[in-house]
C-alpha cells in the first residue's frame, strides 16, 4: 500500500484512433469518485494524431496530456515528418517522453536527446525521461554504469530540473512481462535518485494489474509508465487503484 503522491503515465505508443478516445469517458468517471484522486497525477501520452483530440476530450478533468518524442528545434525548420515542442504545446500537450529505448534502439542519441530535452523544456512541455539498461548490459553487470552515462549525457548543461521526471525501463523488461526483482528495483531507484537530487523516479516495463501488487511495495518508486496495459482502461484503472490498496 502506498500514501505517496503518483504518477501514472500511460504510453500508448502506436495505438489508438478516434473512436479510442471514447474509453477515457470511463476513466474521467473513475477519477472523480475515486477516494485517493488527489493523490495521482495521470498523464496520457497518445501517438502524435490524437494529442489535440485527446486534449479535448480530458478538458476539465484530472487528465493531462503528452506527445511520445519531439522534434530537437523549438521552431520552424524544413524537417519533414517532424513535430516540434511548441507544435505539441499548440495541440495540448503538457508533457513529452523523451529517450525512450524504442527511439533510442532506432539511433537517438544520449546528445540528441539531451537536446531535445533542453528545447521541450525552454517550450514549457515537462520531460518524461527515459532510461534504461538492456538485457546484454545487465548481464555484463554494467547497469549503473549505463544509466549514469545516459543521465550524465541527457540532462547535460541543464540546471533546472524541476520539469523533468525520469522513466527507468529496462529494456529486457519492456513487452516481456518480466520485471526486476524487488531488491534490484529499489537499489537501482536509489541509485538514480542519489545521482540526480529531488527527481521523480517513475518505474516502467511490463507493469500490469498482476504485478502491481508487488510493485507498490517498492517505497521509492515515484509511480509508472504503462505501455501494453494502459491501452486497455480496466487494466490502467486497476493499477492506479491497487496501488492504494
Ligand atoms: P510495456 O508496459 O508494454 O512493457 O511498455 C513499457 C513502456 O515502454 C512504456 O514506455
Amino acid at each position: 500500500m502506498t500514501n505517496k503522491y503518483m504518477y501514472f503515465i500511460a504510453n500508448w505508443k502506436m495505438f489508438g484512433g478516434l473512436s479510442t478516445l471514447n474509453s477515457l469517458s470511463k476513466v474521467i468517471k473513475f477519477l472523480k469518485i475515486f477516494k485517493n484522486s488527489n493523490k495521482t497525477k495521470i498523464i496520457y501520452c497518445p501517438p502524435s494524431t490524437l494529442i489535440n483530440p485527446m486534449s479535448k476530450k480530458v478538458m476539465n478533468s484530472k487528465i493531462q496530456v503528452g506527445a511520445q518524442n519531439c522534434h530537437e528545434s523549438l521552431t520552424y525548420g524544413a524537417s519533414t515528418g517532424s513535430i516540434n515542442p511548441m507544435m505539441l504545446k499548440n495541440a495540448g500537450a503538457k508533457y513529452v517522453i523523451l529517450g525512450h529505448s524504442e527511439n533510442r534502439e532506432s539511433g537517438e542519441t544520449d546528445k540528441l536527446i539531451n537536446a531535445k530535452i533542453k528545447s521541450a523544456t525552454k517550450s514549457g512541455l515537462k520531460v518524461i525521461f527515459c532510461i534504461g539498461e538492456t538485457l546484454v548490459q545487465k548481464r555484463k553487470k554494467i547497469t549503473k554504469k549505463i544509466l549514469s552515462k545516459q543521465i550524465t549525457l541527457g540532462l547535460q548543461k541543464i540546471n533546472k530540473k524541476k520539469n523533468i521526471v525520469i522513466a527507468y525501463e529496462p529494456v529486457w523488461s519492456i513487452g516481456t512481462g518480466i520485471i526486476p526483482k524487488p531488491d534490484d528495483l529499489f537499489d537501482t531507484i536509489n541509485f538514480i535518485k542519489k545521482k540526480v537530487r529531488n527527481i521523480k523516479v517513475l518505474y516502467g516495463g511490463s507493469v500490469n494489474p498482476k504485478n502491481i501488487n508487488e510493485l507498490k511495495l517498492i517505497k521509492n518508486i515515484d509511480g509508472f509508465l504503462v505501455g501494453g496495459a494502459s491501452q486497455d482502461h480496466k487494466k490502467f484503472i486497476d493499477i492506479i487503484k491497487k496501488t492504494y490498496n
